[in-house]
């Protein structure tokens, strides 16, 4: 049966914690709204605890925006708990995100504790944060690191002590898709509570395999994937929202399952988070990026000319982008050039395009990319 995957979109939070994406509240209120009619499920605002501004932005969020699930990020500790629910709770529905390392790596060297002294703190927190909210997340921090039986452990007793959604973060892009794939499913089948709570998945990049776990992730049972518009996030950053939502959409029958993500909002949404954090999308980037529908080369041109589907696995229009393009180059054909020139209005007949052509080659020699002003010399000369 189709289920349905919750998108929880972290652009605000682990997004803006990207080196040099750092937003002003009143960006971040700009993007939030964006986000809701990108119809994302939860929208995670901020740090509250981190800074004034952070807190009040989360606020503003709260209050204003509809919609989506309006949540925070809490270290599991109850002053950062009660800042979280003092910013979300002006929310339609509000949520408290908690997140407490699992891996004996961040026991030892980051909090220097025991493991059932981490396990006790995290129900702790949980079982404090689900007297203020009735919706409570708990991210075990490097899950993909950490002891199998002793994750299995906490997620039980956090799920026992309240936690409605259970995220797995593969923190340091450390997972790969095949081995990420049978946590979740180890997941699903040794802890015996699991299904009373959404269980999430959250996966960073580092070594590009954020978007491929994530999916992995999906096909194994995860009902809800964290993250971020353009891939933004921590090093080198999070799933990229765009990539795994058409990649459930267009292997939907693969996958089994589906988004509410409303698809042809992806453009105009990687656009203002490009343009507010003033990072740049990588030309070739998939789904969003410039050259995601743009087609060089003579064979590639002459067939998505014949039949869009030769070459385009779902249209610009399903992603809010502005429409296949036809780029000329040295590589390019007759088909192309031919197609180029009547769409500026001219007619080329079969006798004046092969003597056309080889101009054209000449000219595409020359320059990289041959542009309608060449096109209207090549006319003209
Ligand atoms: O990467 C991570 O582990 C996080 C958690 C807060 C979910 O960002
Ligand atoms: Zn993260």
């Amino acid at each position: 049966m189709e289920r349905k995957v919750f998108i929880f979109d972290t652009t605000l939070r682990d997004g803006e914690q990207s080196p040099g994406a750092s937003l002003t509240a009143s960006e971040k209120i700009e993007i939030a709204h964006q986000l809701a009619r990108l119809g994302v499920d939860v929208i995670e605002a901020g740090f509250p605890a981190s800074s004034p501004g952070d807190f009040n932005a989360v606020c503003e969020i709260a209050k204003s925006v509809k919609g989506p699930v309006i949540t925070a990020l809490a270290r599991a500790v109850r002053s950062d708990i009660d800042a979280v629910w003092e910013s979300v709770r002006y929310a339609e529905r509000p949520r408290i995100h908690m997140v407490l390392g699992s891996s004996d790596i961040h026991a030892r060297s980051k909090f220097r504790r025991s493991r059932e002294e981490l396990l006790e703190m995290g129900v702790q927190a949980v079982r404090y944060a689900r007297t203020l909210c009735p919706d409570v997340e708990y991210s075990t921090e490097d899950a993909s690191r950490s002891n199998r039986q002793y994750l299995f452990q906490v997620v039980e007793a956090v799920i026992d002590a309240g936690a409605t959604v259970v995220n797995i973060p593969d923190t340091v892009g450390w997972s790969v898709p095949a081995q990420w794939g049978r946590l979740i499913s180890d997941l699903r089948r040794n802890v015996p509570n699991i299904d009373k709570a959404i269980l999430s998945v959250h996966c960073h990049n580092d070594l590009g395999m954020a978007v491929a776990n994530s999916l992995a992730a999906v096909k194994a049972g995860a009902q809800q994937v964290e993250c971020a518009v353009n891939g933004l996030g921590e090093r080198a950053g999070n799933a990229s929202l765009e990539e795994v939502v058409m990649g459930i959409k267009v292997r939907q029958p693969y996958y089994r399952a589906h988004t509410d993500i409303v698809t042809s909002e992806l453009c105009p949404t990687s656009q203002m988070v490009s343009r507010l954090t003033g990072l740049a999308v990588a030309r070739n980037k998939a789904i969003v990026g410039d050259n995601a529908f743009a087609h060089s080369s003579g064979i590639h041109q002459d067939g998505v000319l014949k039949s869009r589907d030769n070459y385009e696995i779902f249209s610009p229009e399903d992603v809010g982008a502005n429409g296949t393009t036809i780029v000329l180059t040295a590589r390019s054909g007759r088909h192309a050039l031919k197609y180029r020139l009547e769409s500026l209005g001219y007619r080329v007949t079969t006798d004046d395009l092969e003597h056309l052509h080889t101009r054209f080659l000449h000219m595409a020699d020359a320059k990289k990319v041959v542009d309608d002003h060449d096109l209207h010399a090549l006319m003209v000369g």
